[in-house]
């Protein structure tokens, strides 16, 4: 069987996560979580001190990291996949709200995205994978083999993000969480570089009203289908 690239990208809130690590287990494909390099950046800047709003310090960190290979991910435990800078294991600390806004903040630097392209294009370039992000079909992907715009109303995003923070045992505002959500879908939607934007070629599909299930399923039906038409394909 042909093992494709897909792309799933969509706004905060969507189910992307969720969506992404139970496409991947029904089709034996790996997932790259993208937001997760966007995070560690953010995460690296604070730790060393540098702000959020320095363009050419914050590319620089990137860079480095990008020049280290310093990012590795690891299994996903509880829903959520490991991540190591350096050996140090992050996956909670870039997981919190701080940085989320952080890494919104970081994702809209040019330098930035620019670092992490190559390490995306890499980890994805054998095809049999699942990436999660904003921009996998617009610009790191162009030509995934299938692709799909995940979204659903900024109340219920808002919500699960909400629930995601209560599970964790976060306290946090449901008001905060739905002002969280909202602004960073202006800031990812208007940032100059790399907008999240629908490719014009990717599927639609709007969780709303759709559990889980019926995305996941409806997501693995497509790529079987993309799958066995690229396998009958002229190479
Ligand atoms: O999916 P997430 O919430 O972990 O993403 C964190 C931030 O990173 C999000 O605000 C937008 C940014 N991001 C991006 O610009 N491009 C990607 N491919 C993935 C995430």
């Amino acid at each position: 069987m042909t093992e494709l690239v897909v792309a799933i990208d969509g706004p905060a809130g969507a189910g992307k996560s969720t969506v992404t690590r139970r496409v991947a287990e029904a089709l034996g494909y790996t997932v790259v979580d993208t937001g997760a390099l966007y995070r560690t950046v953010a995460h690296q800047a604070e730790q060393r001190g540098v702000s959020w709003d320095d363009a050419a310090a914050v590319t620089q960190v990137a860079r480095e990291l990008a020049a280290e290979d310093a990012i590795r991910f690891g299994p996903t435990q509880s829903g959520m996949t490991k991540v190591f800078v350096r050996g140090e294991d992050v996956s909670t600390a870039i997981r919190s709200s701080e940085m989320s806004q952080g890494a919104s903040k970081v994702s809209a630097i040019a330098g930035v995205r620019d670092a992490l392209l190559t390490m995306q294009r890499t980890l994805g370039a054998r095809g049999g994978v699942v990436l999660e992000g904003r921009d996998i079909g617009t610009v790191v992907f162009p030509d995934a083999g299938a692709k799909f715009f995940l979204t659903a109303s900024v109340e219920v995003r808002a919500e699960r993000r909400y629930q995601e923070h209560v599970a964790r045992g976060d306290s946090i505002d449901r008001a905060l969480v739905r002002q969280e959500v909202a602004e960073r879908d202006a800031r990812d939607t208007q940032r100059p570089v790399a907008p999240l934007r629908q490719a014009s070629d990717a599927i639609l599909v709007d969780s709303s009203s759709m559990s889980i299930d019926e995305v996941v399923a409806f997501i693995v039906d497509k790529v079987h289908g993309l799958e066995a038409a690229a396998a009958k394909a002229p190479k």
